[in-house]
Formats: C-alpha cells, structure tokens, sequence
C-alpha cells in the first residue's frame, strides 16, 4: 500500500487561525465532512483544535490529526515533552502524523539528533507516521538516510500553481515519499489566475475547485485552510472534479516560482 493510501487527500490547515474562529472552523470542516485536520505548535491553537475535535464528537479513528514540532524543540532536551504537551493540547493519545516544521536553520541542531527523536517519539506510540516539512532533495535524502528506507511519511512543501515544485515532488516520488502540498491557494493569490478562472468556466466550477483538482490530479494530498462553510463545502466537492490532461498541463506551466512561506531561516530551496 502506497503512503497516498493512508492519508485522506483533502484536509484542513489551521495556520493563522485562532480562537472561536479557530474553533468554529474546525467544528464547521469536521461537520461538512473533513477528517484530516494540520495543526502545528506554532499556530498556537492546538488546545482550540482538540477541543472542536472533542466536541464534534467524531470517533478518533475516524480522524487524521497532524502537528509539526517547532524549531526550538529540536534537541534531545526538548523534543518528546513538546509532543507530550501538543497531545495534551490536542486531548489526544497520539496523532497520526508528526512533522518537523522546518529543518533546523543552517544546521545548527544535529539532523541525526532530532530525526532519532522524531523516531523515539514514533516507538513510543505518541504518533502513527513521522515526516518532515520544508525539507529541501538534499535534506530528505539525509533523512532517508538517517531513518532509513520507508520511514518518511510525507514532506509537507508549498506547492500550488505559481510554485508547482515539480523538481523535489519528483524526486519524493521517486523515493517512495508521499507530498502533502500546503498554501494550495498562495493564500488568495491564483483564485484571481485567468487560465484558472477560464478551466473553472468551462467546469461551471469555482477556482478553488480547479487548484485542488489539480492538486490532487498530481497524487498529492493538501490542505486549505477556510473559516467559512460555504468555502469548505467547495474545497470538499473539489475531489469529484477531474481535469483533462491539457487543463493539468495548463496549471502546470503557470509555475513561476512564487514563493509565499519564505521566513530568514528558510533552507537553500532547490531552483
Ligand atoms: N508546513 C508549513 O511550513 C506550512 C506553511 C504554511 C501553511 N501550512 C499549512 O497549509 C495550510 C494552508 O495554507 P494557508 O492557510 O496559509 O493558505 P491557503 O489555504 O492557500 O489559503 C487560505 C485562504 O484561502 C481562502 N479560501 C479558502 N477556501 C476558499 C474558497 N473555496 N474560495 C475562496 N477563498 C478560499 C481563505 O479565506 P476564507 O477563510 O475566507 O475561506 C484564506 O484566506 C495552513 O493552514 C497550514 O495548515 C503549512
């Protein structure tokens, strides 16, 4: 079974959400019928999370709960009570997925340290998969090599229209590694994208519909994030829309290397 297999394609993000409108989002996502929920330690909205999940009243295993770990906490030191404190944020025995957020700035805490404890933290049942995030082709194959063949659940990169990635999704493919695709909208952005607005057109379908279509015509899963039903509504239907091979190539050669998450101590980001 592929990794493309055990993870649901769609989810929701909660980067930047907080509070009530982080709680009712995530209630609203849960009810039109979301079951991959992203979180991180960062956003700062784990306990608001868990407790929307709690009150929806969804069996866990119904569900697929992801956080990231932040990069203060990658060391030995810090590592396992930041996860045991997410999962106590989060109400949660375990998640399904934990992620390195971002590979340590310029290598400053040892890859093979907090990659050992990422996979402690899988042996000791706080999670069911392990992966990384914003790692760049030479970064994950330093951890392929560190953990070792099959261990890589997913690399969670911003991939939408304007930064398709092409290059590292290839290679992941390669490797066996499944791309979980974040900012699917460049948060806004290529909603407003002519050639997308014209496949939408043709669809009688809105654009959020063609991105995650396409998104998702790539094998890739992804995970926008809404505060709105109507919104999550659409970005749920969009799984019933396929696009034809031409409208794919279409999105695709809209690339342009348009980067929206790219903080100081981002890695060297492949060309
Ligand atoms: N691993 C990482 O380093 C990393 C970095 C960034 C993001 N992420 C993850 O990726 C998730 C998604 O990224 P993002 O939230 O930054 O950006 P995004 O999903 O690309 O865009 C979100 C924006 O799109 C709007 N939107 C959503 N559905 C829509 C629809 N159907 N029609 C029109 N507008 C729509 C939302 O507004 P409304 O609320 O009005 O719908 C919101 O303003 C994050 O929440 C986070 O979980 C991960």
């Amino acid at each position: 079974m592929t990794t493309q297999n055990l993870i649901p394609q769609l989810g929701m993000g909660t980067f930047r959400l907080e509070d009530k409108v982080c709680y009712d989002s995530v209630r609203m996502a849960l009810e039109v019928g979301f079951r991959h929920i992203d979180t991180a330690q960062i956003y700062g909205n784990e306990e608001t999370v868990g407790a929307a999940i709690r009150d929806s009243g969804i069996p866990r295993d119904e569900l697929f709960v992801t956080t990231k770990v932040w990069k203060n906490k990658l060391n030995r030191v810090g590592f396992i009570p930041s996860v045991k404190d997410s999962l106590k944020k989060l109400g949660l025995g375990h998640v399904d997925l934990l992620l390195i957020h971002w590979p340590s700035p310029e290598n400053g805490e040892s890859m093979e340290e907090y990659l050992g404890e990422l996979a402690q933290a899988k042996r000791d049942g706080l999670t069911t998969h392990i992966g990384v995030s914003n790692f760049t082709i030479a970064q994950v194959e330093e951890a392929r090599r560190i953990l070792g063949e099959g261990e890589i659940f997913t690399n969670q990169v911003e991939v939408h229209p304007y930064l398709t990635n092409e290059k590292l999704r290839r290679h992941c493919a390669e490797n066996g590694i499944h791309i979980t695709g974040y900012m699917p909208f460049a948060v806004g952005k290529v909603l407003e994208d002519e050639t997308i607005a014209d496949i939408a057109e043709a669809h009688g379908v809105s654009t959020a519909e063609v991105v995650i279509a396409w998104e998702l015509a790539h094998g890739l899963a992804t995970i926008p994030s809404s505060t709105k039903r109507s919104h999550l509504e659409t970005n749920l239907k969009a799984a019933t829309l396929t696009l034809s091979a031409e409208e794919v190539s279409a999105i695709d050669a809209l690339d342009r290397g348009d980067r929206q998450a790219a903080p100081d101590f981002s890695p060297e980001w492949d060309a």
